[in-house]
């Protein structure tokens, strides 16, 4: 029998403050280009958030090398390792490419990416109109695939929360699993089904 853990406490952090940030990013995104009178306040506050979100993903992945998830459930099957693997490489590829492209994207029209105040980032590529209609395009639709992959995300976050019922969901939240820093070498199976302790050990 193996003890499960969650997933690192700095590592939750950054997954909760970024999938709030990313999905507020999404909004703002596709709010800002269909309103006339708020696009200018949304698209200032759109560019410094993405780039701190660029910052972010670059600690976490960082951070995540360093300290390594848990082990998925040990009865899990192939394909739902790979299914997992494959979807959290893309969730990070995205994050990567969303905000750089952004970024790119501006820089290519020599439009500024102000931060705050007099504070802005240097353009990343010549100056360019085609360039720039080109990363348009790729911007948005590289944002719908980020979405399109955090729908998928959630689907199986809610799948092992509320039908398979092992210990995955709860590794990333702030309650479901007692932290068990001092023997993080086990699995999320749920080590209580072979032992008969409850899975998850709610927090008073
Ligand atoms: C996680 C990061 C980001 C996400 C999820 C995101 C998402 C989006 C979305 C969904 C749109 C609307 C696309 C459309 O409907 O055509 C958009 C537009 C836009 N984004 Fe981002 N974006 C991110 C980062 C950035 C960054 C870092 C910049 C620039 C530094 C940026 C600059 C822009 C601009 C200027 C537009 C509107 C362009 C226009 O007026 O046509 N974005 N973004
Ligand atoms: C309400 C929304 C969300 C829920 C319920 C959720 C839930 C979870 C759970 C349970 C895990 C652990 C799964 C495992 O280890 O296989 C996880 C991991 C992960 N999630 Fe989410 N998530 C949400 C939003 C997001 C968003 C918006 C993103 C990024 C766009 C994201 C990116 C990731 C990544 C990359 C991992 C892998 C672990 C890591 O490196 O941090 N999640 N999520």
């Amino acid at each position: 029998m193996t003890p499960h853990r969650p997933f690192p406490i700095f590592s939750r952090i950054l997954h909760w403050t970024m999938a709030v940030l990313v999905l507020a990013m999404l909004f703002i995104g596709i709010g800002m280009v269909s309103s006339v009178s708020a696009y200018h306040q949304l698209v200032a506050i759109h560019k410094p958030l993405g780039i701190l979100v660029l910052v972010l993903v670059a600690i976490r992945l960082v951070n995540r090398l360093i300290n390594p998830p848990p082990p998925l459930p040990e009865g899990m099957p192939q394909w739902q390792r790979f299914a997992a693997l494959g979807s959290h490489v893309l969730l990070y590829v995205l994050m990567f490419a969303v905000p750089i492209v952004g970024w790119a994207m501006l820089s290519a029209a020599r439009y500024p990416v102000v931060l705050y105040g007099a504070l802005q980032l240097p353009p990343i590529m010549p100056q360019n109109p085609a360039l720039f209609a080109v990363l348009r395009e790729t911007h948005t639709v590289l944002a719908l695939l980020l979405f399109a992959t955090f729908l998928a995300h959630l689907g199986a976050a809610l799948m092992h929360a509320l039908i398979f019922r092992d210990d995955v969901f709860p590794s990333m939240t702030f309650w479901g699993l007692r932290d068990r820093a001092g023997t993080a070498s086990g699995d999320r199976d749920s080590a209580a089904h072979a032992s008969g302790t409850p899975a998850l050990v709610k927090s008073e």
